[in-house]
């Protein structure tokens, strides 16, 4: 490690809250699929700021936008009409073929205003005193006193308590506890069609048809958070898309402005009734900086076709991680994914092979212990890939 490294963690450990564990790598510049360190060494990128950075680092038109629009208008509040904020929810809504959104900071707070309008929907609109959201074992929708209730994993909650009321968790995969669970306090199911902390685990095409039978049949809110599997990441413009269902409420953040702070709640005409001028707000939300960069973010996803070049390029990825499951089957245990939301899973913990990784050049991530996940820009060429592969094979060998 450089005396700069060093220095730079020893002042991070003296004045930043300890809420993080940090990979050994200061990161100096990063630009496309690239990541550099303070010595001055690449890294490829495969997690791209944790499904963020989507269209690479510091892309030359987004940066433009940002800078232009800086000069125009930054920050207004809600309180007045910008033609940037609409123009882009416009355009998303129009990709999504929802109709409206409530744009704001984050991930948490996109889940924590879906959950506030289904329990306000419920209420003022449908007259029920509904108010439980049911999630999923191994989900995870945020850290907020809410969004970690609502998560389906213990650790997040320790210490915590007491825990804001009107959650319920249920085992992933099964119909028949979701149905049950189910019950006329309920308000909404909130699922992640392919959990991501949760170890890179897509759903069933028949459970998925199932929760949003079981969401109709008992006129309940079905809630899909996309803010890791949207945007492309997945080889869908959403997930729910790959599923052939119809959310009522799908949150986004992490992509929407590569990297720029951005959260969105999107709806439908009827479920947004729920809400009314002072029942919720945000004071940066839809901010001109970041509704501009959003809006060119979807250009270029469309200009690019970069829906369709995720799904080749993480076809081709995970087909790669099975052969090499088949080539070290005493150490892999299976590759699961969908589009370049992909795990290579582990039979032991596999903290080791993150960090082997590392050291070749290459930035992944474990999650649940034994998952390495590669969450990298949607325009990881292919031979970043294959490098990949390479050097996976070589870890694995040694
Ligand atoms: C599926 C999912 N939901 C919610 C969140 C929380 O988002 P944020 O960290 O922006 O609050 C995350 C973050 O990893 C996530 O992956």
């Amino acid at each position: 490690m450089s005396d700069q490294f060093n220095t730079l963690k020893a002042r991070t450990e003296r004045v930043l809250c300890s809420t993080y564990g940090r990979y050994p790598l200061g990161v100096a510049r990063a630009e496309g699929c690239r990541l550099t360190d303070f010595e001055g060494r690449e890294y490829v990128d495969l997690l791209a700021g944790i499904a963020v950075c989507n269209l690479g680092h510091c892309r030359p038109e987004l940066a433009r936008v940002m800078a232009e629009q800086a000069q125009k208008l930054v920050h207004v509040s809600n309180l007045f009409y910008q033609e940037e904020q609409v123009e882009f929810a416009e355009a998303l809504t129009s990709a999504m073929g929802l109709d409206k959104v409530f744009l704001c900071n984050s991930g948490a707070e996109a889940n924590e205003a879906a959950i506030k309008l289904a329990r306000r929907y419920m209420r003022t609109v449908k007259q029920r005193d509904a108010y439980e959201v049911v999630t999923l074992e191994g989900s995870f929708h945020g850290r907020t006193l809410a969004t970690l209730t609502a998560t389906g994993q213990g650790k997040v909650k320790e210490h915590f308590q007491p825990l804001p009321e009107g959650f319920v968790t249920v085992p992933w995969d099964d119909p028949a506890a979701l149905d049950d669970a189910v019950t006329g306090k309920t308000a909404a199911v909130l699922v992640e069609l392919v959990q991501g902390e949760g170890g890179v685990r897509p759903m069933s095409t028949e459970y998925v048809a199932a929760v949003e039978r079981i969401c109709r049949d008992k006129d309940v809110l079905l809630m899909v958070d996309e803010i890791q599997t949207g945007m492309g990441r997945t080889g869908n413009f959403m997930a729910y898309q790959h599923y052939g269902v119809s959310p009522d409420i799908v949150t986004l953040a992490k992509g929407l402005a590569n990297g720029l702070p951005m959260g969105a709640m999107v709806t439908t005409d009827e479920v947004a009734g729920g809400f009314a001028p002072g029942a919720h707000a945000t004071t940066f939300g839809g901010g001109g900086v970041v509704s501009a960069v959003a809006l060119e973010v979807l250009r270029i996803i469309q200009d690019d076709k970069l829906v369709q070049r995720t799904r080749t390029e993480g076809q081709y990825f995970l087909g790669k991680l099975h052969d090499l499951v088949d080539e070290f089957p005493d150490t892999l245990e299976e590759a699961r994914g969908v589009g370049l939301m992909l795990g290579l899973v582990f039979r032991e913990p596999a903290g080791w092979a993150w960090q082997a990784l590392l050291a070749h050049g290459f930035v992944a991530n474990c999650t649940q212990e034994r998952v390495l996940r590669f969450l990298p820009p949607l325009i990881l060429p292919r031979e970043d890939i294959d490098a990949t592969i390479d050097a996976l094979r070589d870890i694995l060998s040694a």
